[in-house]
């Protein structure tokens, strides 16, 4: 089994990208989706952006590696009555089965930053959008003082050492590998933009409660907490998390959670 599946299907995403709803919308928002607008999700998840972009009227394909969230995405749109909303199971390092040039807008998420390989990720976003379209890559930023950056390196000083020639997902948030990547795609640095950009994580309970979400159905944190546990490091790394989780909260409430983080969002204008 590829780990980079197996990875995403151990848990259920949806539990965590329940509290991401409203910040998914506002984002699709923002990047300026329009009806009609030919649009690509990668790494969609079970459709955060992409059932928001279809609502705003736009033709949306979501791919995703994890064969429950691509269940998940269509139940989801299924139940909304979204007809130009499909998602299909496929790899963002080899989107074999998507013509070049389909798209209007490639659109990832805190999504493609996860395969492995991502100059062939950049390779593939490039050949299925359309000269004249583009891509929107949203990337957690390494070091960042905010939440999900925070959560991986915790969780990545109890975990074992990655293998051999594995590329951190977070380097998708280092500007200049960005530019490396899709420059050997054939982009040049001057169609590429970045800015700073925030998803508010909104979830109706405490603190602790939302990171039981992460420890039960959030792969990462699933496979840290096995780690931990194997070296009689579990409760240390509960008590990490429970204090950077409880820190971030800005809802002002103790029973409600409402956590800011900050990430690199990527434009690249083809
Ligand atoms: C952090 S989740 C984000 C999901 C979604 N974009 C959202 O915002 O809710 C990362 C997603 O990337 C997907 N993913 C990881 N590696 C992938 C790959 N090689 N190809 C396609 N999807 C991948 C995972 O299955 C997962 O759904």
């Amino acid at each position: 089994m590829n780990p980079n599946k197996a990875l995403w299907e151990k848990g259920d995403f949806t539990r965590i990208a329940s509290s991401m709803r409203e910040s998914g919308e506002a984002l699709v928002r923002r990047i300026g989706i329009k009806k009609g607008m030919k649009v690509l999700d990668l790494g969609c998840g079970d459709g955060t952006t992409a059932v928001p972009a279809a609502k705003l009227g736009a033709e949306v394909l979501g791919v995703d590696i994890a064969r429950n969230l691509v269940e998940a995405g269509n139940r989801r749109a299924q139940e909304m009555g979204l007809e130009n909303c499909r998602f299909q199971e496929g790899d963002a390092t080899n989107l074999r089965e998507i013509p070049d040039q389909s798209f209007d807008l490639v659109m990832s998420i805190f999504g493609a930053m996860f395969a492995p390989k991502p100059h062939d990720v950049a390779k593939e976003k490039v050949r299925v959008t359309r000269p004249g379209g583009r891509i929107v890559m949203g990337n957690w930023i390494p070091g960042d003082p905010t939440l999900v950056a925070q959560v991986l390196k915790i969780s990545s000083a109890y975990t074992p050492p990655p293998p051999e020639g594995f590329v951190s997902p977070m380097t998708w948030g280092v500007e200049s590998h960005v530019v490396d990547r899709f420059g050997a795609a054939g982009v040049p640095a001057e169609k590429i933009t970045f800015d700073r950009d925030t998803y508010t994580f909104n979830y109706p309970g405490r603190p602790a409660e939302w990171l039981g979400e992460f420890r039960n159905y959030y792969g990462p944190t699933m496979n840290a907490f096995e780690a931990a546990e194997k070296s009689g490091r579990g409760a240390e790394l509960q008590k990490e998390l429970e204090d950077l989780f409880a820190r971030q909260n800005r809802s002002g409430r103790e029973d409600v959670t409402s956590i800011p983080a900050t990430f690199l969002r990527v434009t690249v204008a083809l």
